[in-house]
């Protein structure tokens, strides 16, 4: 194993860069890297970020194309966050809520549930997406079974979509399940039911949009007829899956599902975690399909993507199944030391208050009708794209390696890898899901950065996939 820093040039003095890469490459372990590459490149250390740029300790920029794992929402160091988290830390960093609350999470509480739909008055908190959707799995199943009765009782599965990703840990992997990732797995997680959205049918069996629709619909009716009085939850990537690949399903394959849980007495659970906070177009993406959720799940974005908070928002009638003397064994023991956090509950504070006013979402439709004509005249046309799957902001550019099939590139070619390289040598930060290069801009990205991320993803693709078809 070699883990050894290549020095840029011949300098026997080693930078600033150059040092904590060693010290990186010596002894940390990054998450979904596998380290003999990690290991063949000097990587990008970040030191510091302002607006939509990422700088490396020599003050190189790069621009931030993921929003920092698709997080971020206003631009980094924004004065209304930098202000109020200066306050935060000189009075309360961190507190329980276990037993005990604070002013910031009750205020943020205030602006969330204002900003929510009405019937989702009762929040839940965390400290990440994983957990929050933890929390919402252990309430669906808890809530039946402390209901009872014969109906309550069957209620101890749990269904999803294929492809589904809900975030890492197993009672979430079981509903995210994927051989690529969790092979290793398979014998000690509890897997969920399956059933296949529409763009299954379109992108793998060729289907038409309709008989997509038709087909993925007719699927789920089929397996609630056989299999629904046991379902105690769909959980649900809304509109967009996105760590499949950005998969973009038609608005009313979500009205289906939501009128065949109602059906079935089946708790929607919404995964907004990717989704939310405007990255869509709406606040949050399944008001786009008009549907009601039961239980919501937020993270990411919710403290404007700058600190680790996450939330279930449910019904008052899911809470108040928790609710009765201690000793009728109805209580939530769930839950983490940091959950709910005050100064990244501060931060969501701030966050939402800047959603409160419209002019936000408004301007970033208008940002994201632009970089739609972008992605339509830079990317769409080149050789080496077969389809861009979009959503708002929300942006998987599926390669081919052949032009005009459908012919993914070989894993061991490391296209995806080569083309970040490639981007990040023009000063751009993007990130690759196996054969689709994603684009994530923050919502308050500006166009002249919109349009830097498209022409650099462009050429980027051009030059990688260029060089390694010749
Ligand atoms: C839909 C969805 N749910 C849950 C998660 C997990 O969130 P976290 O990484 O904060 O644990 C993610 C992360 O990408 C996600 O996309």
């Amino acid at each position: 194993m070699s883990n050894t820093v290549k020095k840029a040039g011949n300098s026997l003095i080693q930078s600033r860069s150059e040092n904590l890469c060693q010290i990186d490459f010596d002894h940390i372990w990054h998450p979904f890297t596998q380290s003999s590459q990690w290991f063949a490149d000097h990587p990008l250390i970040v030191e510091r970020a302002e607006g939509f740029y990422l700088y490396d300790p020599e003050g190189r920029g790069y621009l931030d194309g993921v929003s920092s794992l698709w997080c971020n929402v206003h631009g980094h160091s924004h004065p209304a966050f930098t202000k109020a988290g200066k306050e935060q830390v000189e009075n309360l960093v961190h507190s329980t809520m276990l037993g005990l609350s604070h002013s910031p999470i009750i205020e943020c509480t205030e602006r969330l549930v204002s900003l929510l739909p009405a019937h989702l008055s009762r929040i839940f908190y965390s400290d990440s997406g994983t957990s929050a959707v933890e929390a919402a799995i252990r309430i669906s199943l808890e809530w039946w079974q402390k209901q009872g009765g014969e109906k309550g009782k069957q209620k101890t599965k749990l269904l999803s979509l294929a492809g589904a990703y809900h975030g890492d840990t197993l009672g979430a992997v079981g509903i995210g399940f994927l051989d690529f990732f969790h092979k290793a797995l398979n014998k000690s997680v509890v897997q969920s039911h399956r059933v296949r959205t529409p763009h299954i049918f379109r992108f793998e069996q060729g289907c038409s949009e309709s008989e997509a629709m038709e087909q993925s619909v007719s699927e789920l009716k089929e397996f609630l007829l056989q299999e629904g009085d046991s379902i105690a939850a769909f959980f649900v990537e809304p509109l967009v899956q996105g760590a499949a690949g950005i998969w973009v399903y038609p608005p009313e394959y979500l009205k289906e599902i939501e009128s065949l849980c109602r059906k079935h007495d089946i708790h929607l659970i919404i995964d907004e975690v990717a989704t939310g906070f405007g990255k869509t177009g709406q606040i949050f993406a399944h008001q786009i399909a008009g549907i009601e959720a039961d239980l919501l799940v937020m993270g990411k974005g919710l403290s404007g993507g700058l600190l680790a908070i996450s939330a279930v928002a449910c019904r008052e009638e899911i809470f108040k199944g928790f609710h009765g003397k201690p000793s009728e064994g109805k209580t939530f023991f769930y839950g983490q030391t940091f959950a709910g956090n005050p100064l990244a509950a501060r931060f969501a504070e701030v966050n939402l208050s800047l959603f409160q006013d419209s002019a936000l979402m408004e301007g970033a439709r208008e940002r994201i009708a632009k970089y739609t004509a972008l992605l339509d005249r830079r990317l769409k046309p080149l050789d080496w794209v077969d389809e861009v799957r979009q959503l708002g902001f929300m942006t998987g550019i599926e390669l081919t390696s052949k032009p005009g099939s459908r012919s993914a590139w070989k894993s061991d070619q490391q296209v995806g890898a080569k083309i970040v390289k490639a981007a990040r040598d023009r000063g751009v930060f993007i990130r690759p899901l196996g054969n689709v290069i994603v684009l994530m801009p923050a919502i308050a990205m500006p166009e002249e950065d919109l349009e830097k991320l498209v022409q650099v993803t462009a050429d980027a693709i051009d030059e990688v996939c260029g060089s390694e078809s010749s």
